[in-house]
This record gives structure tokens, sequence and C-alpha cells, in this order.
């Protein structure tokens, strides 16, 4: 099967999930977009509202300012993937509980399988202590390249917090520019093959 396919079969799988709570007010679940090929993956929190009605991820204002932030140095989302934490909006898009967490976690685990990436970049504390496995403080990690076996972290503030705080604005472009010469870099070395069960040995 291409990543193409396993991708589509997991998201089918996802769509009609009923494990938590979530799927009883949710619209739809919102699984993730973008180039199953490419080497980077950037993942969020949850779905809120707009992405709870159109069943895509980052299409309300935190989304637009990442489209934003990505064209700065000339990336798009076709060309990147974008997957969340949680693939459904817990209602009034309050913070994830960690039950939902651990019960979503297999989903994301096995979107990273598929798409092997070489580079995720956590945006938010959610997405970075999950997949990092240690709670570390965002304040002080974002822009630090956090390498591992399996794929290097570059942790990011979430968008909406920088919508929400304007002093998060400044350094939030400040790693995505330099994220333009991490990736630089990245198209130098060639992917790694992983094995699935090495994923959460950070
Ligand atoms: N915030 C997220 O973390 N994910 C989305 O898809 C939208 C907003």
């Amino acid at each position: 099967m291409s990543k193409k396919e396993e991708l589509q079969k997991l998201k089918e799988e996802v769509e009609s999930c009923s494990r938590c709570a979530l799927h009883l007010s949710r619209t739809q679940a919102v699984f993730g977009m973008g180039n199953p090929e490419s080497r980077i993956l950037f993942v969020g929190e949850a779905p809120g509202y707009y992405e709870d009605l159109q069943g895509l991820p980052f299409v309300g204002q935190a989304g637009k300012l990442l489209d934003k932030l990505l064209g700065e140095i000339g990336f798009s989302r076709k060309e990147i993937y974008i997957a969340n934490v949680l693939k459904c909006r817990p209602p009034k898009n309050r913070d994830p509980l960690p039950q939902e967490i651990e019960i979503c976690k297999p989903y994301l685990l096995k979107q990273i399988e598929i798409i092997q990436p070489s580079l995720v970049c956590t945006l938010g504390r959610f997405a970075l202590h999950l997949l990092y496995g240690k709670k570390i403080p965002i304040s002080k990690f974002h822009g630090k390249v956090l390498p591992g076996d399996i794929f290097t972290i570059y942790p990011l503030f979430h968008p909406a917090a920088a919508l929400h705080q304007p002093a998060l604005y400044t350094p939030l472009r400040e790693d995505f520019l330099n994220l333009a010469k991490i990736l630089k870099e990245l198209k130098s070395t060639p992917p790694v093959e992983k094995k699935p069960t090495q994923i959460t040995l950070f």
C-alpha cells in the first residue's frame, strides 16, 4: 500500500472513532492533511470551532497565521503534513485531558509511522510533551533542535498562543525563520529508515 492509501485507511478509522467522549460532541473528526511524502510534520493541539466544522486542521485564525509564517519561509501547507494531538474538538476548545491524549495517541503515532518525517515541528506544549515524552517547558525549549533516533523535534509556540499573547509573536516568527535554515540542512541529509517500535524512544 502507498503512504496515501495507508493514511486513507487510518483516516476512515479515525472518522468512526468512539474511543472517548469527544466523539459525542464533535461535528466530525479532523484527521490531518498535507503531503504524505513530506519529511516535515507539524503537530498542533486539537481541532477548534472551524476545524470541527470543515474537517480540516488549522483553518481558523491560528491556521491563517501558520500559513503566513510558512509563506515567509517559502513553504505552503501542500508541501508539509499537518496533524493534531487530538483528532476531535474538545468542548469550548478546552485543553485536552490526559486520558484523551492517551486514547488518541496511537493515531498520531501511526501517522508518524506512515509518513516517516525527519522533522516534527510541535505547535504548543501538548504536542511537545507527548512526542518528546517529558514535560519540558516550551518557554525554554522553543526554537531548540531536539534530535532523536527516529526524528528531530523542533518545538514552536502554538500560533493561537501568539494571537492571544502578542509577546510570543516575535519569538515564533524568529523560530520559523530559523526553521528555513534547518530545512535546508535537512535536504542534504538522506532520510533514515525507521521502525515503528522505535518512535517513542526519545
Ligand atoms: N489549533 C490546533 O492546535 N489545531 C488545529 O487544527 C487548529 C487550531
